[in-house]
């Protein structure tokens, strides 16, 4: 790991490895929703080699994208519940950790349909019946690594129960969960999204518990 980057305090642990998540501290009036949340934080993608982890026996996987850790940590929580497979999505190039730069970049990835590049293999994913999907809101709708993946991979989610969890500025999801269905479109079943707030993730360990027991009993 580059010793210079800017990491913030840990806040959890992710398959054994630090989260940093530096939206945390923005509380009150720091954390004024969407349009002003500078969310700065080094990308996951930069911080440490790519999470994954795969067993033989799991029934699910958390699928997830995060940038500055806020998705990672609410990723972290649900896998504590559920004791799924883990698989970080990566991109080839990381975005910035400056907020206006990547903004800058998302903006243009979305204006001209270019999302990013991913850099990684995805497994078999046969014996897994629910994929936990990762992501966040940008610009009102799905991140664009989000959608890059759902572009290049959404065919291997076919037949699958998909359980959507995202992390927010405050001003909701947008069309996120639409474009997310109309990509897959793939004889999916969909449980209703967990939706948290971006410097909330800390307090919501019993909307996780909640929502994870509501995706355990969608399967009977
Ligand atoms: C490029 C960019 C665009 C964003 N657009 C929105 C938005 O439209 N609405 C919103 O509520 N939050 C928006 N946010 C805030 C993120 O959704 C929020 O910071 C999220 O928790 C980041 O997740 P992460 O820490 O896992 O990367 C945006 C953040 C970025 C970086």
């Amino acid at each position: 790991m580059n010793k210079n980057l800017k990491l913030g305090p840990i806040v959890g642990k992710i398959n054994e490895v630090d989260i940093y998540a530096n939206q945390l501290m923005r509380k009150g009036s720091s954390w004024a929703g969407g349009g002003n949340t500078p969310s700065d934080g080094n990308d996951t993608n930069i911080n440490n080699d790519p999470i994954r982890k795969l067993t033989n026996t799991a029934k699910s996987i958390v699928i997830y994208w995060s940038r500055s850790g806020s998705t990672e940590l609410l990723a972290s929580k649900i896998i504590n519940k559920t004791n799924s497979d883990i698989f970080e999505i990566t991109v080839k190039d990381p975005y910035p950790a400056n907020y206006v730069k990547t903004r800058d970049r998302a903006n243009f990835e979305r204006e001209s349909n270019t999302p990013p590049e991913l850099d990684l293999i995805l497994p078999d994913l046969s014996q897994y019946d629910t994929v936990f999907l990762g992501f966040q809101t940008w610009a009102m709708t799905l991140s664009q690594p989000m959608k890059a993946f759902l572009l290049d991979y959404g065919d291997r989610l076919s037949d699958k129960r998909i359980a959507p969890f995202e992390t927010q500025g405050g001003y909701g999801s947008g069309d996120s969960i639409d474009l997310m269905k109309e990509i897959l479109n793939q004889n999916n079943t969909f449980t209703s999204p967990l939706i948290v707030d971006g410097n909330r993730v800390d307090d919501a360990n019993s909307k996780v518990e909640r929502w994870v027991e509501e995706v355990e009993e969608s399967k009977i």
